[in-house]
């Protein structure tokens, strides 16, 4: 390597990985309805937590909190608010997957302070002092406004533009899009150590918010509920449509 090159950073990427198991974990997650009194595992949910966490996510900002309800009378009320279906009340944990705007400014901060080069690299600094603006909408949406009119000219001068928050709603689309992948990952990580979990969105928001006292920044995407899948709860076999309405190779 001359001197002049510039040496890069090198991940390999594992080849050994058994398809046929990652299939069976993707294939066998079902929403289950009923689970047993089986507990999770304390070092199991939080392995599973941990992979959660290791979703991508936008820019690398991690707009998410994991609220794993365990206190009795939160639980209780939570599943009032999840207007008490039964995977809701037979769950052995009820998480609370929260899409959050409220910590753009600290997130952005922590990817400069904790990138992991022992120097970090000017782009990455700079990087990461512009991208909260991106996402932010300001008081009385003044940045999403001023955005508004400043993209409008830029695509006047056939300028390409990165999706960005013009609004409220567009922030916590923005949040609530990264925020589902790591439901994704929990859930799958869930069934890879033999648990089961229904996703649901069946909940009433306003009173899932004042359970865990969020702010008005903070969204609830879903409720996982987890726990053994009891051996009556799937109610039917898996089906989707065909492929052909969803995938199209152009
Ligand atoms: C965002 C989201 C919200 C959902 N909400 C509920 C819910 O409130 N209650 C429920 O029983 N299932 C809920 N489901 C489960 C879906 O009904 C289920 O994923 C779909 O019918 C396909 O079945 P499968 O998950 O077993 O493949 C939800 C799923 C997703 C992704």
């Amino acid at each position: 390597m001359s001197n002049t090159e510039k040496k890069r950073y090198y991940e390999a990427a594992p080849q050994d990985i058994d398809i046929d198991n990652f299939r069976k974990v993707v294939e066998s997650r079902r929403s289950v309805r009923k689970f047993t009194d089986k507990a999770i595992p304390e070092d199991v949910l939080d392995a599973c937590l941990d992979l959660a966490l290791l979703a991508p996510n936008s820019s690398n900002l991690q707009p998410w909190t994991f609220y794993v309800v365990q206190n009795p009378a939160k639980k209780k009320r939570l599943v009032k608010a999840c207007l008490g279906q039964l995977a809701a009340k037979t769950a052995s944990e009820l998480i609370v997957c929260v899409a959050r705007t409220d910590r753009i400014d600290e997130m952005a901060k922590r990817n400069i302070n904790e990138f992991p080069f022992p120097e970090v690299p000017a782009m990455v600094k700079k990087y990461y002092k512009f991208i909260p603006y991106n996402y932010k909408t300001g008081y009385f949406n003044s940045l999403g406004n001023f955005k508004k009119v400043a993209f409008k000219v830029a695509r006047t001068l056939d300028k390409q533009l990165p999706v960005t928050a013009f609004s409220t709603d567009d922030a916590k689309l923005w949040a609530s899009k990264t925020t589902a992948l790591a439901c994704e990952n929990l859930v799958l990580a869930l069934r890879a150590y033999g648990f089961d979990s229904c996703m649901m969105e069946g909940f009433d928001e306003p009173l899932v918010a004042k359970i865990l006292n969020l702010n008005n920044q903070q969204y609830p995407v879903m409720v996982i509920a987890a726990g053994e899948r009891a051996e009556d709860g799937v109610f039917f076999p898996q089906y989707r449509f065909d492929r052909s309405l969803f995938i199209q190779k152009i």
